[in-house]
């Protein structure tokens, strides 16, 4: 299976994204956490991408076109993939093409803009293990505290209102018009981002057929 999660930052990509990786054994591949391990290490590609990410923009095409390159290749990727928040442009989805890659579906979990808001308020990380958690709909058993490894949770820098917005406005902007671009490709089906976590990946499961 090679299918891409495209929506809305907070729509529930990453959420999904665990739960098909469980049911489907395949690896999921994140630009924005691949992003956020780099500026962690400070690698030079950390460093240019911390500024964008900050501001609530989009990492330039070039870096995350070389950082696909690269994961592709590992071993893991043979028998397939989900790609989680890429591609985010046009341009990425070109280079996706022009590599051979070719994709199955493409998930659209769409959801509106200030449910958004209240969803990444909200949103807590385990910056050890990466495991996400919500204080309202999905929360730890510890307050705080990661279930899995017992490290503090932190709010992720650009899950503020303010970069929230900025995030949304470069969604709108950069990324919607691949939903026509898949679209006229006949790949495009739709995950209503609204339900709740547990309905969300049963329905999820139903839309692809792995039931
Ligand atoms: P990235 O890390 O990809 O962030 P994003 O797309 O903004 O998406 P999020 O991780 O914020 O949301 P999500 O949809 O995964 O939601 P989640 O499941 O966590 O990118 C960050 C930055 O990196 C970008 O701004 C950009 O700068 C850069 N970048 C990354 N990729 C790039 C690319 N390809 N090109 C250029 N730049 C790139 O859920 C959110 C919260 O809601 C959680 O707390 C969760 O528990 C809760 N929740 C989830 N689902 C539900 C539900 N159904 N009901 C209730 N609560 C829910």
């Amino acid at each position: 299976m090679r299918l891409i999660l495209l929506g809305p930052p907070g729509a529930g990509k990453g959420t999904l994204a665990e739960a098909l990786v469980e049911k489907l054994q395949v690896p999921q591949i994140s630009t924005g956490d691949i992003l956020r391990d780099a500026v962690k290490r400070g690698t030079p590609i950390g460093l240019q991408a911390k500024t964008f990410m900050d501001a609530g923009e989009l990492v330039p095409d070039d870096v995350i076109i070389g950082i696909l390159k690269e994961r592709l290749e590992r071993d893991d990727c043979q028998s397939g993939y989900i790609f989680d928040g890429v591609p985010r442009t046009i341009a990425q989805a070109k280079a996706l093409d022009d590599k051979g890659v070719v994709i199955e579906t493409v998930l659209l979990v769409d959801a509106p803009d200030e449910l958004i808001i209240r969803r990444l308020n909200g949103r807590r990380s385990c910056p050890e293990c990466g495991i996400v958690y919500h204080t309202a709909t999905k929360r730890p058993q510890k307050s705080g505290i990661c279930d899995a490894c017992f490290t503090t949770l932190i709010t992720r820098d650009d899950d503020n209102v303010e970069t929230i917005r900025k995030r949304l406005k470069a969604y709108h902007a950069q990324t919607e018009p691949l939903v026509d671009y898949y679209e006229a490709q006949g790949k495009v089906k739709y995950l209503d981002g609204t339900l709740r976590i547990a309905e969300s990946i049963e329905e999820a499961f139903k839309i692809l057929g792995i039931e």
